[in-house]
């Protein structure tokens, strides 16, 4: 099973960036436990702050990884590019989210990843990963 999560802007702050709504450990750290918890996975992790760079990220690994975990970050409410590409791949694609954003602004309400997504995990905080990583291995 070969797993790619792959974060958007602002989440190679995690850790310093508003800690009381992401919490205060930084993805790297948490990335080394989920590796841990799942030996038998080979799980990779991308992170750019350039919606280019996540398509074409996208694009690379979409038709031969078995899963994609994508949080998009704030270009989940704005980019019908990578929506696009999450359509365009084979690659199964869980969108994932730290923060409930249902209990946010008005514009993190809407998702241009959601209507091509596998399913939706949000509101778990770092552990939103963990459980989209379950999903893949059920
Ligand atoms: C986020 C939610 C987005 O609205 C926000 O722009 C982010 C992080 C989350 O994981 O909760 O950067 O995707």
């Amino acid at each position: 099973m070969k797993l790619i999560i792959i974060n958007g802007p602002n989440l190679n702050l995690l850790g310093k960036r508003e800690p009381e709504v992401y919490g205060s450990t930084t993805f790297e750290d948490y990335f080394e436990q989920l590796r841990k918890k799942f030996p038998d996975t080979e799980l990779e992790y991308y992170q750019s702050n350039i919606e280019g760079e996540l398509i074409g990220k996208i694009q690379e690994v979409g038709f031969d990884y078995d899963g994609i975990i994508l949080n998009a970050a704030a270009y989940t409410h704005t980019s019908v590019g990578i929506g696009d590409a999450v359509k365009a791949v084979e690659t199964p694609v869980v969108e994932v989210h730290i923060s409930n954003t249902h209990q946010r602004e008005d514009y993190r309400h809407v998702s241009y990843i959601s209507p091509a997504a596998k399913g939706v995990i949000l509101g778990f905080g770092l552990q939103s990963y963990d459980l989209a990583i379950q999903s893949f291995l059920v």
